[in-house]
């Protein structure tokens, strides 16, 4: 895909050569004073009247009519210097190569010292354009009789930098790749319906992917959850005819098995809402639903690419929540794992019963830290709209590190408080130790406290992404569809991690 060239000649023959236009008085000056030159100062014309625009974001193609080797010439526009983060540029980035894909070219060039600023240097940018070409280029095939693939895809980038190693920037390339195909893989999952992506689907899945990595892979079986004593994880499952899967990768970055880090992913492949059901308009995209266990699977893909010095231990509780003679009900009580026993107020409230049961079976591998993802409250979408995960913790430093994450791969998210009083609601049964449904005040909070009950003492973030696992309409970086959400986030969570003084 990416051919990293140290020689930039305008000579060379290309389909077509990417050039970024940073916003300054001189815009082709530095290294582009040449490109200039040899179109006879035209280009600088083209600027003034504004057929080339350096506006961030814009994209001018120009035919070179032999000037250079190549056919034609993207301007990416970006914008003032000190304005340019690392997402923009990917932003910018994604826009082109939507762009450059429906040109139908098969190859082209980028000179990569053009998108070089005081912030970025030219690995960044590396990292950047693998990452949004992987993400912006993105299509779910889906099962139409008339495939939608594009005859021509675009198959061989050729990346000049006269200022960085090859080598280096070949690494930045493939990294940044990875990190595209990995929240392209959750994509795929979360757009995969639920009688095609069950249970067992996704145990398969994560077994090839445990395969491909060296990761140590455990499914559990009904009867070994049944054995383990997942009382509310099995609870789900009771009006389904598909088997419920716990799911267990294991990653061991270190020569010890310690400071390990638990990734907990909501897997309902669907959710009907069981006898609390959802209405018809209501139920209408619940194969989402494991957005989380998609974003724990992506970012085990990244941390397989990348083997970061670290432990990590991914659990994934996955099952439909279906209705049956068998299925469920309000009014039950039943046991967790953890000994813990819980009202069901809500069959609906589904996601905090498996996940109750997958937090302990991490604690169980060791996790000393944890991090739970999940599409867990229409409540979080009130709360904090579509672009922004809703974050709850019992530990502020444990989230420090998860927002810092989350700001570099450039996924919005915001703490919501956990404070005694929503606790205190969790708590409230005349029957059993916890409901899992207090009512609908502020019901993304009490999901997340609910959870809470089960890290206890363990530092914990809790991600609810149930507005941003999807999105109705395209952007930069993706079609509309599933985001891949908290995939790239959790990576980079993983790779930066540094283990909390106790
Ligand atoms: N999977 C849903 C949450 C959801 C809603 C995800 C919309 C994506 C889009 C979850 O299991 C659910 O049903 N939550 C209920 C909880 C309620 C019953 C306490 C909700 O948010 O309405
Ligand atoms: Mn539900
Ligand atoms: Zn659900």
């Amino acid at each position: 895909m990416f051919v990293v060239k140290k020689e930039f000649e305008l000579a060379n023959v290309h389909e077509g050569l990417i050039i970024g236009l940073l916003d300054k008085p001189e815009k082709f000056a530095g290294n582009l004073t040449k490109l200039d030159a040899e179109f006879n100062g035209q280009l600088t014309e083209l600027v003034k009247s504004g057929d080339i625009s350096a506006k961030l974001k814009s994209i001018s193609k120009v035919h070179s009519f032999g000037n250079i080797g190549s056919k034609r010439v993207w301007f990416v526009g970006l914008g003032k210097e000190k304005e340019l983060t690392f997402e923009k540029l990917k932003e910018a980035f994604g826009k082109l190569f939507k762009n450059v894909t429906a040109s139908k070219l098969e190859e082209t060039a980028i000179y990569l010292d053009s998108f070089i600023t005081e912030e970025l240097d030219g690995l960044d940018a590396a990292h950047a354009l693998s990452e949004a070409f992987a993400l912006a280029t993105y299509q779910f095939e889906g099962y139409k009789q008339k495939s939608n693939e594009p005859e021509k895809r675009l198959e061989q980038l050729n990346v000049y930098s006269e200022l960085f190693a090859e080598e280096d920037v070949q690494v930045s390339l493939s990294v940044g790749y990875a990190f595209g195909k990995a929240a392209n893989s959750a994509r795929t999952l979360v757009n995969t319906p639920g009688n095609l992506l069950t249970a067992t689907d996704m145990a398969n899945y994560a077994m090839e992917l445990g395969a491909k990595y060296d990761f140590e892979v455990e499914i559990l079986e009904k009867a070994e959850i049944e054995k383990l004593g997942m009382g509310a994880f099995l609870a789900v499952n009771q009006g389904s005819v598909e088997p419920p899967k716990m799911i267990v990768l294991k990653y061991q970055g270190k020569d010890e098995w310690k400071d390990v880090i638990g990734l907990v992913g909501k897997g309902i492949t669907f959710d009907t809402g069981g006898y609390s059901i959802k209405t018809k308009a209501g139920i209408v995209g619940m194969k989402t639903d494991m957005g989380g266990a998609a974003a724990v699977l992506g970012a085990m893909e990244i941390i397989g690419e990348t083997r970061p010095e670290q432990n990590v231990v991914a659990v994934i509780p996955s099952t439909d929540n279906m209705i049956s003679g068998g299925a469920f009900k309000p009014d039950d009580v039943i046991t967790s794992m953890s000994g813990k026993t819980i009202e069901v107020l809500n069959t609906d409230a589904e996601g905090r019963l498996v996940l109750a049961d997958a937090v302990t079976y991490a604690k169980h591998h060791g996790a000393e830290y944890l991090v739970d993802v999940a599409t867990l409250t229409g409540g979080v979408i009130t709360a904090l709209g579509l672009h922004t995960t809703g974050a709850m913790t019992n530990h502020e430093s444990l989230y420090e590190q998860v927002l810092e994450a989350s700001m570099e791969a450039g996924e919005q998210m915001w703490l919501l408080p956990l404070f005694e009083s929503e606790k205190e609601r969790v708590r409230n049964s005349k029957v059993a130790d916890l409901n899992n449904s207090p009512g609908s005040e502020g019901h993304a909070i009490v999901a997340g406290a609910f959870i809470g009950e089960f890290a206890e003492g363990t530092p914990w973030v809790h991600l609810d992404i149930a507005g941003t696992a999807v999105t109705s309409k395209a952007y930069d970086l993706g079609p509309a569809g599933a985001t891949g959400v908290m995939t790239r986030t959790l990576a980079l969570f993983v790779e930066r991690f540094e283990p909390i003084e106790k």
